[in-house]
């Protein structure tokens, strides 16, 4: 009797582990894979995570702690108004340890004057690389409705030419850099791509890591969601239209 009212919880353990199995490492070994572990290295470096957070608190330092001062990602990821980004972080790093770090605008988007590049990516898509997986983050990066509305065209184009992400290999007195060159990152992220792309596979029960707390988002926007209107072409005009057919 007791074997008989198991056999469900059984049978669906085992379907788990046979799932598991069948989702071993898309092309595991390859070129494409082994450039996305070097990008995924990048990622989860305090320079680039400490503004892609779960919550909606910029990190600071290389502990990833939050941001001092109260600040906040705001509305529209510039800050509260009372703590906007760019009362503090300038175009270009202020001389000195703990001082603000600033990177310039690219002419390409046309902010009003007084709006500094300094920001977090906007509530409504967080673009979230604290805590996520390989596997997670692979995902979410080539899916253009949680990266942004990027294709991988576009995403590529990111990596190489983004002041923000320039800024993390010149990021001011006391701040370390990510894993090697900024050309060696971009370049990775470009064979990671075009030779693949490849993903690890989907992690299975109670080998994905743990969510950090404090998140504002149910999942810190891992879930797609459908874009909607006014948001969707605010960041289109930003990151470029989406093109991923998927
Ligand atoms: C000062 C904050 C800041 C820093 C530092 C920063 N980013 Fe971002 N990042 C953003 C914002 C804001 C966006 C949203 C899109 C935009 O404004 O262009 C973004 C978007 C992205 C995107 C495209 C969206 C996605 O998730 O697919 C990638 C990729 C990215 N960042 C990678 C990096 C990498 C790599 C680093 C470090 C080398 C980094 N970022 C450092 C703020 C930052
Ligand atoms: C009141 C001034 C002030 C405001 C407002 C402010 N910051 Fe900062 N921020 C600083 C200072 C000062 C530092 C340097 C701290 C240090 O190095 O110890 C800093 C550092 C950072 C870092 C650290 C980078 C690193 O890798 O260690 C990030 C990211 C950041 N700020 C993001 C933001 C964002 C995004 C906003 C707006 C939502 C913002 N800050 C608003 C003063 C401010």
């Amino acid at each position: 009797m007791l074997d008989e009212e198991r056999w469900p919880v059984r049978s669906v353990f085992f379907a788990l582990v046979l799932f598991c199995a069948a989702a071993s490492p898309v092309q595991a070994g390859s070129s494409s894979a082994r450039a996305f572990s070097h990008v995924y290295r990048v990622l989860q470096h305090p320079r680039c995570k400490n503004c892609h957070p779960v919550g909606d608190r910029p990190l600071h330092g290389n502990d990833s702690h939050p941001h001092s001062f109260g600040v906040q990602r705001g509305a529209d990821g510039r800050g509260l108004p009372d703590q906007r980004c760019a009362r503090c972080h300038q175009d270009r790093n202020q001389p000195g340890v703990h001082k603000p770090p600033g990177a310039p605008q690219p002419a390409r988007l046309k902010l009003p004057a007084g709006t500094t590049r300094w920001q977090l990516p906007h509530p409504k898509l967080p673009l979230t690389f604290e805590g996520r997986s390989p596997a997670q983050l692979c995902r979410q990066l080539l899916n253009a409705a949680t990266n942004g509305g990027l294709s991988p065209e576009a995403l590529i184009e990111h990596v190489e030419h983004d002041p923000l992400v320039l800024w993390a290999w010149d990021p001011g007195s006391g701040r370390t850099t990510p894993p090697g060159t900024h050309q060696e990152f971009a370049d990775a992220v470009r064979v990671w791509i075009e030779n693949g792309p490849a993903c690890p596979a989907p992690e299975c029960r109670g080998n994905s890591p743990r969510r950090p707390a404090g998140s504002g988002f149910r999942d810190g926007g891992l879930t797609p969601k459908k874009p909607r209107g006014r948001t969707t072409s605010r960041l289109a005009g930003v990151l470029r239209p989406p093109a991923l057919a998927d």
